[in-house]
């Protein structure tokens, strides 16, 4: 009897092999696309941390599987970002691919993971396409659309008096969407953007178009800046003089991670974004304590929020497949489905995949982005163009 189940056990995983499946003693292949270096570089490493954090505290597995990683440095570069995807995909043979954090990066990757069938998590990147027209029954966001953290501004904008806005980012897909999301809820609300000024990604020569704004006397500015590009705006929009009579506003990544960094130049700066400093909920606690404690008294920011909810998204999906992530309809199924305890709130998905969510009104009070009030709450992506 003994032998005949030792054997039955022993064929289903001969089986199994031949048939090119995994079997439970095999470790998930997970691949991280993220950037390690350039202006991006910290955003990658939160997320990554976030990501383990959650594996960690469910004791180094997902649905009773041990993962395996395999991480590519994207370095934020669209031209190299099919070549990147196509290491994790085709040389690796990862069985779910996480990441990343540029748009333009994200695109490519979205389509070679459709290509392949492979489900993939965007842990950052927000470029409408990815849960619009380029939406798919394995394409998941753990993050935000741009639309959302832009238009989530206008009517708390509109509602402090501004009537008109120049608004200043770099010349990309995240840029460009976040400041389109913004003239939507803006100008809904009686607002006028006057004028639109960018620079190419990443650069961060900003004098010239400081200048422009001193010249056009604005009620305010809208930018979207993040990383390193981030610190040196706020740093150079401060040291202008123009925020005593021109205020700053953005969307969160403005200053999200970047505190340390940005010191006196940040102080009051309010921006809208999908979490915030000073939330108090024994939830977003227990996690800010475990992520300091984990990784040298650093304070976790929304990149790592995000990361960690990509785990707890495979989390769901793994639980609901018994760790089979071969039954990619029943585990993607699950995750599409779920509700994500996340420590920004609960939050669940879109049909597209996107999350649907709170966006928080932010002060910069020293090293925290205060919430100061739910800016839109439950807000959904349009998702323009998913036919899912
Ligand atoms: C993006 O490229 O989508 C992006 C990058 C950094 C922060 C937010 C969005």
């Amino acid at each position: 009897m003994m032998h005949h189940a030792l054997n039955r056990v022993l064929l289903a995983g001969a089986l199994a092999l031949v048939a090119g499946h995994a079997t439970a003693a095999d470790k998930i292949k997970v691949g991280f696309m993220l950037p390690y270096s350039g202006t991006y570089a910290a955003l990658g490493t939160a997320i990554e941390n976030g990501f383990k954090l959650y594996v960690a505290e469910q004791g180094g597995k997902l649905g009773g599987r041990e993962l395996e990683y395999f991480k590519v440095d994207d370095e934020s570069n669209p031209a190299k970002a099919s070549e990147n995807a196509n290491r994790l995909i085709k040389r690796d043979q990862v069985d779910i691919l996480i990441g990343t954090v540029h748009s333009g990066v994200a695109m490519a990757l979205a389509k070679a993971a459709k290509g392949s069938d492979t489900t993939l998590i965007v842990t950052n990147a927000g470029a409408d396409a990815i849960t619009g027209p380029m939406c798919g029954p394995g394409i998941f966001r753990t993050s935000f659309s741009n639309w959302q953290p832009g238009y989530a501004m206008g009517p708390v904008a509109a509602a402090k008096g501004h009537k008109t806005a120049v608004t200043i980012t770099w010349k990309y897909a995240a840029g460009a969407e976040q400041m389109e999301g913004f003239r939507e809820g803006f100008e809904k609300n009686g607002g006028k953007i006057v004028k639109d000024l960018t620079l190419p990604f990443p650069n961060v020569e900003f004098q010239s178009l400081l200048t422009e704004i001193a010249s056009i006397k604005p009620d305010m500015v809208f930018a979207f800046f993040a990383g390193g590009g981030a610190v040196k705006f706020v740093q150079d929009y401060h040291a202008s003089g123009l925020q005593k009579t021109i205020p700053l506003y953005g969307t969160g990544f403005l200053t999200d991670g970047t505190l340390p960094a940005q010191g006196a130049s940040a102080q009051g700066i309010l921006t809208t974004l999908h979490y915030a400093d000073g939330l108090n909920t024994p939830r977003d606690n227990d996690f800010r304590a475990h992520y300091a404690k984990t990784y040298n008294n650093v304070q976790p920011d929304v990149y790592a929020v995000q990361g960690y909810d990509a785990a707890q998204l495979m989390q769901s999906g793994l639980a609901a497949v018994q760790g089979n992530i071969d039954d990619k309809a029943k585990f993607r199924d699950a995750m599409r489905g779920a509700t994500i305890d996340s420590p920004r709130g609960k939050f669940t998905l879109s049909a597209a995949g996107n999350p649907v969510q709170d966006f928080y009104l932010r002060k910069v009070d020293g090293q925290k982005n205060n919430v100061v009030e739910v800016a839109v709450k439950q807000l959904a992506d349009p998702a323009r163009g998913c036919k899912l």
